[in-house]
């Protein structure tokens, strides 16, 4: 097993990642540290709290960062996202949600405000340098786009930079408007690579195999892939009679009739924008060979749901399921030669195949968390 992976800038030319890539503890680890601990995550709505005064707790990638989380909403309505491991011994403030205005921990009564702020330690008394600014709980940064919650510990840009890609290329939609849907929420468990699961979203090449009833709705002959920063987005043509959007004069899509936009952003949010509203799905990592996908809904033309491009969701899903477990039992082989990318079909695969080689291998040019 390497310690270093390498995909060829030239697409042309360049070889797919080892199947090693895909398996090994080793490359996991790695990618926790440099890329899942580094990340922008989506909330899933479910973790928001709604009321006022109140506290949830929420475990991120549960098996890979297990990092405990708190969310607050306090009297005023305003949320935060702060570290759930108590200052003092690092007991679970909260371990189930709860009401009230303040948090209390349970196993030796410290208590802090809902913005993390400590309040008050039993038995403290005669404590120096008590107490400090590291004795309240850390506040995270914590974003919004349209009814979309994002957070981070450290991460490795700014949230600005990460979501221009949303921003500048599909600002013309109106993401405020969203509303969301439970009724969509859905949890798959995949048995394979989480980064399989994301190499399969970014290339269009297998819908007209694996999808018969997607390719339908849509204009292959006019299918696009952009690759942007940290990014990519792909851009589904209807055929004539589904649903489309149609983009402001002056945009890129200004005259396209598009039936899908799917924003992919490192590393493993997709976002997929359809005439009736928005749905977003995150494949987590479990462990080096499994990853869980979860689908949250946001409607803005309920009508429309079930039409075009993105009617049908559950079946594709697990159409793409069943090749993407199949990918991973496959690169078990020991007879497999290494792959090459379809310079017309995986420019997106290719640059997250680059983007994944660079942070798993050779050395991490980051400052370390917590480095000035
Ligand atoms: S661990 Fe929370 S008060 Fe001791
Ligand atoms: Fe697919």
């Amino acid at each position: 097993v390497t310690d270093s992976f390498q995909v060829g800038a030239a697409i042309e030319r360049a070889g797919t990642l080892p199947a090693s890539f895909y398996s090994d503890p080793r490359t996991h680890d790695r990618l926790r540290e440099r890329v899942f601990a580094r990340a922008w995550h989506l909330a899933p709505p479910a973790a928001i709290p709604e009321g006022r005064d109140c506290a949830q707790p929420h475990l991120l990638l549960p098996g890979v960062l297990d990092e405990p989380l708190l969310f607050t909403r306090d009297a005023e309505g305003r949320l935060r996202l702060l570290s759930n491991a108590c200052t003092h011994r690092g007991a679970l403030v909260v371990p189930a949600a709860c009401s009230g205005r303040e948090l209390r921990c349970p196993y030796h009564g410290r208590r802090f405000g809902l913005d993390g702020r400590f309040r008050a330690a039993p038995g403290f008394e005669g404590a120096q340098d008590f107490p400090r600014p590291a004795d309240d709980l850390r506040s995270l940064p914590l974003e919004a786009r349209g009814p979309l919650r994002f957070f981070a510990l450290e991460p490795a840009q700014a949230f600005a930079r990460w979501s221009a890609p949303l921003d500048a290329r599909l600002g013309h939609l109106p993401l405020a408007a969203l509303r969301f849907d439970p009724a969509g929420e859905r949890s798959f468990e995949v048995q394979a690579c989480w980064a399989l699961y994301l190499e399969n979203f970014l290339e269009g090449f297998h819908v007209p195999f694996v999808h018969p009833a997607l390719s339908r709705a849509l204009d292959l002959e006019r299918y696009t892939v952009e690759v942007l920063d940290e990014a990519v987005l792909q851009t589904a043509e209807a055929r004539p009679s589904e649903p489309a959007f149609e983009a402001p004069p002056g945009h890129p899509d200004a005259g396209r009739r598009v039936a899908a936009y799917y924003l992919w952003l490192f590393p493993n949010v997709m976002m997929n924008f359809y005439p009736w509203g928005l749905s977003v799905n995150v494949a987590e990592p479990r462990g080096p060979r499994s990853c869980a996908v979860r689908y949250h809904r946001f409607l803005w033309r309920e009508d429309l749901l079930e039409q075009g491009a993105g009617a049908g969701l559950d079946q594709v899903e697990s159409e793409d399921e069943r090749v993407v477990e199949s990918v991973q039992q496959g690169l078990r082989s020991r007879l497999w030669p290494g792959g090459r990318f379809s310079p017309r079909h995986e420019p997106g695969l290719h640059h997250f195949q680059r983007m994944l080689a660079a942070a798993a291998g050779g050395t991490d040019a980051r400052p370390a968390a917590g480095a000035p």
